[in-house]
Parts: structure tokens; C-alpha cells; sequence
């Protein structure tokens, strides 16, 4: 699966940020035709994106549509005006309902069907950021043609009448829930947004707690985000070459007939080799070798 690491937003109907995307080196760019489009901008945004899907060189980075809710009357015609532009994928925000999951992918179904397109090279990415949305996340992480979930924390407070605060702990069940339900379908898990972009060591830092959580990225909607979270989601060197001595520590081991064993003073087994595998996984997807 592709690297993930920062999702970048953009209003849709912004040519000059989402060129400006494309100087950035950052692993996704989300244009929205939701709440970072103005509602008397629609059709301005859908216009704008199309026209960037059609003429714009994206380089690595992945191509994403970000369209409205379903039941808001916009969705359908949203995806009318992207579709046929050919995104890598389509985001679907306040996801709730494994019918509304199947809603957007028959459509997108319909477009590669008609445009020659393998079925299923358009990918989906759902945005869970209600309470409902948090109690269906097993429905809803099961369809096939997803690769990722999306927690969003503003919208997921105000549907349960929650605070936010900077440790976010009042979003924190919601926030693991997700990324349980990601990983239980092999899914990657994008994190909250870090409001307060003029800070860029606060977006690292809440990266790296998401990352202890489990996520594999996070969405950001400055440039000066994309750094510091990309970074926090790449293994450090140390950690790298830490894994790679647990995975050639464990063969020997398991050769002997060792299954716990010893390293630097730390016991050694089963799930701390699956963590060191994870560790070469997401070195590998963010492009390191080292
Ligand atoms: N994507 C691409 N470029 C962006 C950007 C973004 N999300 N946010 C800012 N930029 C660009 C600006 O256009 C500016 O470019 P320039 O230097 O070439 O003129 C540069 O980065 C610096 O921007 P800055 O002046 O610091 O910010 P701003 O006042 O222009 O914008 C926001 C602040 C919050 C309005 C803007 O960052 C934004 O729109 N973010 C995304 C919002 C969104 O999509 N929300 C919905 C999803 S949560
Ligand atoms: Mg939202």
C-alpha cells in the first residue's frame, strides 16, 4: 500500500494552494468539496478540481477528492464532476453506514466501467468523525475498495457534546477504536487535525502520540505541517537498524529452538518482532532503505 503520512487539505476551489501542494513533497493532497469549500462555493471547487485532476502533475503524490456528505444533495453531483478526471481516490466524510460506504463505491464502479478503468483502481477513504460513525466502524471498515480510515476529531466532539482540549483525552476511545478497526482490516489509520498550524512542533508532536497509537499518518491543512508529520511517521535510522537486529536476532532464536530470548537487556518474542516488522513496513512504504 502506498505511503500515507500527511493528508493535506485544501479548499477546493483554491488553485493557487493546490498548486502550491504540488511543491511540497507531502504523500497525499485532499482537494474539498466539503466544509473547506464555502456552501456558495460548490461548484467553483468541483470546476477547480476537475481542471487540477485534468491538467495538474501530481508527481508521487497521491490525488485525492474530498466530496460531500451523504444526504447533503451535493454528493452525487460532486462526484459526477470529479469521476471522470480519474483521482487516485474519493474521501467520504461523516461516514455512518456501511450503505452510504456502497453508495459512493457503485458510482465510482460505474465511472472505471465506462471509462475502461480497472474496477477498483479508484481507491475510497472514509472520514468517521461521528458517534454513530464510531459505533458502526467494524460495517464500515469492510469494504473492499478502502485503504484507509480517517479520525475526525472536531466533528466527532461535537457529535457527542465533547470539549476539545489540547491532550484531546476526550476524543481518545474514539481515536483508538478507529485505528483497532484499521488495523483489524489491514486499513492504514489517519489521524486528527492539528488546528493550530502556526505551531509545527505541536502537529510533530501530536503525530508522534498518534503514532504510538497506532496511526500511520495524519491529516494536516498547512504547509508547514507537512515536515514535521511526514518525519514523525518515518522510523528513525536507530529504530530501523533496531528492527532489522530484532528480525535477524528472532530467525537465529527460532532456529536454536528459542522462542523468548534476550537483546540489549529486553525480552525478545513473538508480538516484538511483529512490531519490528511493522517498523521495516513503514520504512519501506515511506521510501527508506537505510
Ligand atoms: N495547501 C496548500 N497551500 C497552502 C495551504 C494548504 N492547505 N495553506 C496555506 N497554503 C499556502 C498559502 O497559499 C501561502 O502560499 P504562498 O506563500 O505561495 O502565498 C503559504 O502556504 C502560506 O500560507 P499562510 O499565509 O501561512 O496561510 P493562509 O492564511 O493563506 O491560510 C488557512 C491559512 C488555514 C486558511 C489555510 O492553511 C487553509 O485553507 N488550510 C486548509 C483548510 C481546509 O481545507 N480545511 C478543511 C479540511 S480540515
Ligand atoms: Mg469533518
Amino acid at each position: 500500500m502506498r505511503s500515507r503520512r500527511a493528508l493535506l487539505y485544501m479548499p477546493g476551489d483554491d488553485w493557487k494552494k493546490i498548486t502550491k501542494a504540488l511543491t511540497l513533497g507531502v504523500d497525499c493532497i485532499c482537494m474539498d468539496m466539503e466544509d473547506g469549500a464555502a456552501a456558495n462555493r460548490k461548484a467553483e471547487a468541483r470546476e477547480t478540481i476537475a481542471r487540477a485532476l485534468h491538467e495538474l502533475d501530481f508527481g508521487a503524490a497521491e490525488k485525492l477528492a474530498r466530496i460531500n456528505g451523504i444526504g447533503t444533495g451535493l454528493e452525487a453531483d460532486d462526484l459526477t464532476a470529479i469521476l471522470p478526471n480519474y483521482p487516485d481516490g474519493i474521501v467520504l466524510p461523516k461516514a455512518e453506514t456501511p450503505e452510504q460506504v456502497a453508495w459512493v463505491s457503485e458510482k465510482i464502479e460505474a465511472a472505471e466501467l465506462k471509462n475502461g478503468w480497472p474496477v477498483n483502481s479508484i481507491r475510497m477513504i472514509l472520514v468517521v468523525e461521528s458517534a454513530r460513525g464510531i459505533l458502526n466502524l467494524k460495517e464500515l471498515a469492510a469494504h473492499p475498495r478502502l485503504d484507509a480510515l480517517i479520525f475526525g476529531a472536531e466533528d466527532f466532539a461535537a457529535s457527542v457534546g465533547a470539549t476539545r482540549t489540547p491532550d484531546a483525552l476526550e476524543v481518545l476511545y474514539a481515536r483508538s477504536a478507529l485505528a483497532c478497526a484499521a488495523a483489524a482490516y489491514s486499513l492504514q489509520a489517519i489521524d486528527l487535525v492539528t488546528v493550530n498550524f502556526r505551531d509545527p512542533e505541536l502537529a510533530r508532536r501530536d503525530a508522534l502520540f498518534g503514532a504510538q497509537l497506532g496511526y500511520t499518518g495524519k491529516q494536516v491543512i498547512h504547509p508547514a505541517q507537512v515536515e514535521p508529520v511526514q518525519s514523525a511517521f518515518t522510523p528513525a535510522d536507530d529504530a530501523i537498524a533496531h528492527a532489522r537486529r530484532v528480525v535477524e536476532t528472532f530467525e537465529t532464536n527460532q532456529a536454536r529452538g528459542t522462542g523468548a530470548y534476550e537483546l540489549d537487556g529486553k525480552m525478545i518474542d513473538l508480538p516484538l518482532l511483529k512490531s519490528a516488522q511493522n517498523v521495516l513496513e513503514r520504512a519501506r512504504a515511506a521510501g527508506k532503505t537505510g
